[in-house]
């Protein structure tokens, strides 16, 4: 007689499918890149000031200090697509940057031009200051990068509505961005 004897197979399991990888944290490559933009007056104003773009992880951190304007008035203020004042006027900075084909709206807007930064509001002295972190904008690298672009002071509030220029008025103050 013949035994038959049956072995038990040992199922292993395969071990470790599910190996977790750490979230890779959001640092962009270009954090700490700083660019900076002297505004001046355009022609037949007297409009001034400083702005300063600084790259932190995924967010930039604007400064803003402006002097010049009308006592506690509002201001449209922009990246316009090209870092050209030659023009005088402003003029020349071309439209609202808006690398993305996005409408004009309120920089807290879901969707808006990645030029739409906050208006400036004078205080009683004529002078504007803000502090911002924006998201849509970049320093150093991408699509979104202000470096190179115009910046522009409007002598009229942004109406956040108006396509594709919210209704601004004419240019006051014009800077290129620059690589810091
Ligand atoms: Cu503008
Ligand atoms: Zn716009």
């Amino acid at each position: 007689m013949v035994r038959i004897a049956f072995t038990l197979a040992v199922a292993t399991l395969a071990a470790g499918c599910a190996g977790t990888s750490p979230g890779s944290a959001a640092t962009a490559s270009n954090t700490g890149a700083t660019a900076v933009a002297k505004l001046e007056s355009t022609k037949g104003n007297a409009v001034a000031g400083t702005a300063t773009f600084v790259q932190r992880g995924d967010e930039v951190y604007v400064t803003v200090n402006v002097t010049g304007l009308p006592p506690n008035t509002s201001h449209g203020f922009h990246v316009h697509e090209k870092g050209d004042c030659s023009s005088g006027d402003g003029m020349s900075t071309g439209g609202h940057f808006n690398p993305t084909g996005a409408p004009h709206a309120k920089h807290e807007a879901a969707a808006h031009h990645a030029g739409d930064l906050p208006s400036l509001t004078a205080d009683a002295y004529g002078n504007a200051s803000i502090n911002f972190k924006s998201k849509t904008i970049t320093v150093g690298s991408g699509i979104t990068d202000v470096i190179g672009r115009g910046l522009i002071v409007h002598r009229d509030p942004d109406d956040y509505t108006t396509q594709p220029t919210g209704n601004a008025g004419p240019r006051v103050a014009c800077a290129v961005i620059q690589k810091a």
